[in-house]
């Protein structure tokens, strides 16, 4: 059977806050990762086929009677392992080793001094700078096990059992602080757990493809279509698995960007033949949003419509039992449906946390394994164009999730008329392929102006610009200023309805992306 874990390593999250990190950093080497709840059994992981296994790090003390456990055989089974802080302690602990919680720990770059460099360690020069950040530490190695690396405290920093298919660091080797991190990572996915690094845009797609086409057999698959990138290469992939019985169809809601309907369809249907055709829905999706301000409520009533209008959409087609659409890792473990720890709810992204549990059709999500930069490459590999794949994201609620309070057709033509100047401007100065993801937003507080020689009392319209790789953290973009001053010019000159403009310089975290 298919399998696109096969020969991949998989991740324990004990809930360090750099699990994702390592998920990344693997991939970056071509080679495929997951990440999962440590309570998993053996025979799960066995169905995967990894090759490697590696045990986060978290903010437990393995001397808690409650802290998280492993099931004793994923360790014995002699899959090459790496336990990195407190992956670390369960080793040490379940190998017969002392771990001490003295509360001595550290935090922050430390020196470690290679003893016995093993596999693990080769090439890594001595000393090395590594980043620490724990409060227990190993008091006794395991029967058996070697020292490799002691940090500049004397405490154990790495080490490794006899035969050498288990091995621990205390530091943090997927962090860009630890300088050599990079040769630990290749060290141990390539010469101990003999990773091959496959995990390439066009193999996913090939494998995709031949999944595809075994899920779906004969039938016919709708894809939704929300204009963004992710929706796109779903649309593509799904027209390159199957053809003409994918059907592409593009939802209005009646909150997407200026021409973003008619752009889309137009760019999917000459450009590349898929089979897509849009539906007005935006009366249904405004009457179920009137008086709705709570974000969270927006997001559910949205995602609600999404489906109902599917499903009433699909009957139109012929023997339709499929939806494909552009669910991303992020989306999925910022829901709180992670397979890894317990995320807490941030957002419920609208094509996740919103599906009815009664939905007719089955759901397929492509992409559900990748983060948004590796979309991307699937669309250039995919022959997508420069503009649609390098478009900044969308989120599926559409500006329905940036008019904050009630959403209502004035408020729509207002934010997409200012959206729209303030994109054109990023793009005329160059600077929009900058920014990963620029918007704005429509804040519900008036404000008094002076314009000629009249009093104004208008609408407050918030500019965010944000850097970021994945949409998981992102930092506020240093706009130049007189840009600024162009954009806030043009707005407050030619939208009626604004009289006064904001730049957000929020990073995530402490807030997210988008404001709802
Ligand atoms: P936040 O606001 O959670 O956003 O920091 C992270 C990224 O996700 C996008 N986003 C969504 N995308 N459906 C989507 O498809 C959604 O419901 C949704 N909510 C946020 C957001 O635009 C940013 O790129």
């Amino acid at each position: 059977m298919y399998n696109i874990n096969k020969g991949g390593v998989i991740i324990l999250d004990f809930g360090s806050q750099y699990t994702q990190l390592i998920a990344r950093r693997i991939r970056e080497r071509n080679v495929f990762s997951d990440i999962l709840n440590p309570t998993i059994s053996l025979n799960e992981i066995l169905k995967r086929e990894p090759l490697g296994i590696i045990l986060s790090g978290g903010p437990s003390s393995v001397n808690e009677i409650n802290s998280p456990k492993l099931d004793k055989n994923i360790i014995e089974i002699g899959i090459p392992t790496l336990g990195i802080c407190y992956g670390l302690h369960i080793l040490t602990k379940f190998h017969g080793g002392i771990v001490e919680s003295s509360g001595e720990g550290e935090y922050g770059p430390e020196m470690i001094d290679v003893e016995h460099g093993g596999l693990l360690l080769e090439g890594v020069s001595s000393p090395s700078k590594v980043w620490m950040s724990h409060g227990d530490k190993v008091k006794k190695i395991p029967k058996g096990w070697k020292i490799l690396a002691r940090s500049s405290n004397n405490f154990i920093a790495a080490m490794a059992n006899e035969n050498e298919t288990h091995f621990a660091t205390q530091f943090h080797p997927e962090v860009y602080h630890t300088t050599q991190g990079d040769i630990i990572l290749n060290n141990f996915l390539f010469k101990i757990a003999k990773c091959k690094p496959s995990w390439t845009p066009n193999n996913f797609i090939q494998e995709k493809v031949a999944e595809i086409k075994n899920i779906v057999g004969d039938s016919k698959v709708l894809v939704g279509v929300s204009g963004g990138v992710d929706s796109t290469v779903v649309a593509a992939l799904m027209h390159k698995a199957i053809g003409k019985r994918s059907k592409a169809v593009l939802i209005d809601h009646g909150m997407m960007r200026f021409n973003e309907s008619v752009d889309c369809v137009k760019a999917l249907k000459n450009g590349l033949g898929v089979n897509i055709q849009s539906f007005d829905e935006s009366e249904k999706f405004l009457q179920k949003l009137k008086g709705v301000v709570d974000p969270e409520k927006k997001r559910k009533v949205i995602g609600k419509q999404f489906i109902n209008s599917f499903d009433s959409i699909s009957v139109k087609f012929n023997d339709i039992i499929f939806l494909a659409q552009g669910t991303l890792y992020p989306d999925i473990i910022e829901s709180g449906v992670s397979k890894g720890k317990n995320a807490q709810i941030i957002k419920s992204h609208h094509n996740v946390g919103g599906l009815p549990k009664n939905m007719r059709l089955k759901l397929i999500e492509p992409l559900k394994e990748l983060f948004k930069d590796e979309v991307r490459e699937i669309g250039k590999e995919l022959g997508l164009p420069y503009s649609l794949i390098n478009r900044h994201p969308f989120p599926g609620p559409g500006l329905g999730i940036r008019i904050i309070g009630e959403i209502t057709y004035k408020r729509i033509k207002i934010l997409r008329l200012a959206d729209k100047i303030y994109i054109d401007i990023l793009k005329n100065e160059n600077l929009y392929d900058e920014i990963w993801q620029a918007f704005s937003v429509l804040v519900p507080v008036k404000t008094v102006g002076v314009m000629g020689d009249n009093r104004t009392y208008e609408n407050l319209l918030a500019l965010r610009a944000v850097t970021s790789t994945d949409g998981m953290t992102a930092d506020w973009f240093e706009m130049p200023t007189h840009v600024l001053s162009k954009i806030s010019n043009e707005i407050v000159n030619s939208v009626s309805g604004i009289n006064r403009v904001v730049y957000d310089i929020t990073s995530k975290p402490p807030g997210t992306i988008e404001w709802e």
